[in-house]
């Protein structure tokens, strides 16, 4: 992969800026703004500000840490909430010239000093250790370092959930991805994610957590925020349960946590052909009339 092509960034609405993958053919935020994704999408459905509030330690979990924008958030918004909060961040990302190069290319702003500092470290050594912060940096697959996490009990408040898109890189939104990724989550933690697909939200579904939509941003479609208890999530509306019961929900899945993006769509579609539900385009015809 060319470096500099592969990583010219681009001005998102919010004035914040992202990069585009060849790789992946998407970019690695949604036009809306980076920033603003990071607090609508992440930040907030998983309640740093009131959990930090409580609790003198929160260990925080990004999955696709990428230019960083989603950890800076987090660590901005627990520090204003109590500044002695003590934060445990592991960062899962597979492509270190991502954070790194977000650094060089002086992308990554916050208005706390001391968290730019941080995450610039951050990605130089993929390990920082102050007072007030244990972070470290997995370089790997993140279906690998999933396993490894889970082998060492690791137990988050938030995760945060945010790979390319599921078409685009399935082998993160699987069922047995995300099993793994649940058993990470303590009992009152929250797992937030950017997408609001059925497919994603019915591989959420056979974790067991319960789910429902995150606010949405303007006129964009809602994130979602799941969790062990169902007293926590809000309600998912009519048409969104309906949606659950059609084709398009038809989980991907990778029991060997190794299958390559091609099998794993291709499996899919081999469900989707043999399966019972619902075709999407009746649930569409349906709701779209209301
Ligand atoms: C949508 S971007 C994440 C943006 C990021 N959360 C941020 O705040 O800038 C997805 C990221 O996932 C990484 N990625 C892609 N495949 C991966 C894999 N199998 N394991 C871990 N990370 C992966 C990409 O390198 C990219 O940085």
């Amino acid at each position: 992969m060319n470096m500099t092509h592969s990583f010219t960034p681009q001005p998102t609405d919010d004035g914040s800026f992202t990069f585009y993958s060849p790789e992946f053919e998407e970019a690695f935020h949604s036009d809306y703004g980076a920033k603003q994704e990071a607090i609508y999408k992440f930040v907030k459905p998983c309640l740093l500000a009131e959990k930090a509030g409580r609790q003198s330690t929160i260990t925080l979990l990004d999955i696709c840490y990428g230019l960083g924008y989603n950890s800076a958030a987090a660590i901005a918004t627990i520090w204003a909430a109590n500044p002695h909060c003590f934060i445990e961040l592991i960062a899962l990302e597979s492509d270190l010239r991502v954070p790194q190069a977000a650094i060089a290319q002086g992308l990554l702003t916050t208005k706390f000093p001391t968290i730019l500092t941080i995450l610039q470290q951050f990605a130089r050594t993929q390990q920082v250790k102050t007072q007030n912060i244990n972070a470290f940096l997995m370089i790997n697959d993140a279906r690998v370092s999933i396993q490894n996490l889970r082998q060492q009990h690791l137990k988050a408040d938030a995760i945060f959930l945010d790979p390319f898109s599921p078409p685009k890189c399935p082998q993160l939104w699987t069922v047995e991805f995300m099993q793994q990724v649940a058993a990470c989550l303590k009992p009152d933690g929250r797992l937030a994610t950017y997408s609001c697909a059925s497919a994603v939200r019915s591989a959420l579904a056979e974790t067991g957590l319960y789910f429902g939509s995150s606010i949405a941003m303007g006129r964009k479609t809602p994130g979602t925020v799941a969790s062990w208890r169902s007293d926590e999530i809000p309600p998912l509306s009519g048409r969104e349960r309906e949606h659950l019961q059609t084709v398009a929900a038809t989980p991907y899945r990778d029991r060997t946590l190794e299958a390559t993006a091609t099998t794993i769509k291709q499996q899919r579609r081999t469900e989707q052909k043999q399966s019972d539900r619902e075709p999407t385009r009746a649930w569409k015809k349906r709701w779209h009339k209301r």
